[in-house]
């Protein structure tokens, strides 16, 4: 289990007049993330979000103050040297990366991609890794027929899902994805966190999806944080968080999810 114990973190401006300004983005947050189940952390734009997620494979900028616990099983993430964190950041937690659907790199195919983490991270040759892709791909919910083409030449869709793949080549039994349906259609959107629910149900992945659309998080999540001006103003079941708001913030939430239970099934 993941569990970050009052996290707090404040970055550290070094560009232009801001020069010793300073902002503190997550403030003494406490959550976890359990395998086999689906967290989701919503809230505003700017709420900290992808900064909770970025801080728990240490990601962070240098320079960033970060306080607290994040504990992989007991031991904590932010004592570790870089050597240990890499040996956990693909194999152990992976990463799907806000924008991750837009940063492949454009002249070389999906399936190549994968192939090089693979062969980066577990020593697969070229021919293993190959082998993996179809059942890789199809863990995402993607043809593997898809891994032989370039990234231009899949639908948004298609490279989100590619994304997911990639990060879960090392089959890692933690994946934390930062905005895996922005800028897809409803369809598309419901499809990916349905490829989330299961790869939580029948893998045992523990997956924290981070997401600024509310209704869409609660939809999905078996447990439900909700943060605001970097703290965490919610916790729980999503329907007990629409049935008692702790918070003013989160009757726009209450709201939304009313009208999703109205909707026919
Ligand atoms: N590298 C950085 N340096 C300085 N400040 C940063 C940095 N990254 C984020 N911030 C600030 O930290 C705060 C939280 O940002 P964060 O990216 O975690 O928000 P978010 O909830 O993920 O927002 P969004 O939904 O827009 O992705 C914001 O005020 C942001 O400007
Ligand atoms: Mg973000």
């Amino acid at each position: 289990m993941i569990e970050i114990r009052n996290l707090s973190v404040t970055y550290s401006r070094i560009t232009g007049k801001d020069r010793n300004a300073a902002a503190d983005a997550v403030k003494d947050v406490s959550l976890a993330i359990e395998k086999g189940r689906l967290f989701a952390l919503a809230g505003e734009s700017g709420s900290g979000k992808s900064t909770v997620l970025m801080a728990i494979p240490g990601l962070l900028p240098r320079g960033t103050k970060i306080s607290g616990q994040i504990l992989l099983d007991g031991k904590d993430l932010l004592s570790m040297t870089e050597d240990e964190l890499n040996r956990i950041r693909w194999r152990r937690i992976a990463l799907v990366p806000q924008g991750a659907m837009n940063s492949f790199t454009p002249v070389i195919t999906v399936g190549r991609h994968v192939e090089e983490v693979l062969s980066v991270h577990l020593g697969l040759s070229k021919k293993e890794a190959a082998e993996r892709i179809p059942s890789l791909f199809a863990l995402a919910g993607l043809d593997g027929a898809l891994a032989s083409r370039y990234p231009h030449e899949l639908s948004g869709g298609q490279k989100q899902r590619a994304a997911i793949a990639l990060a879960l080549a090392c089959e890692p039994g933690y994946l934390l994805c930062d905005e895996p349906t922005t800028a897809l259609d409803v369809i598309t959107q419901q499809g990916i966190i349905t490829t989330l629910k299961r790869l939580s149900d029948e893998k045992g992945v523990g997956i924290l999806l981070v997401s600024h659309d509310l209704p869409l998080a609660a939809s999905a999540a078996s447990k439900l944080y909700i943060m605001k001006d970097g703290a965490l103003v919610e916790e729980g079941d999503p329907r007990t968080i629409a049935a008692h708001p702790r918070n003013p913030h989160t009757k726009a939430l209450v709201n939304a999810l009313l009208e999703l239970e109205e909707e026919p099934s």
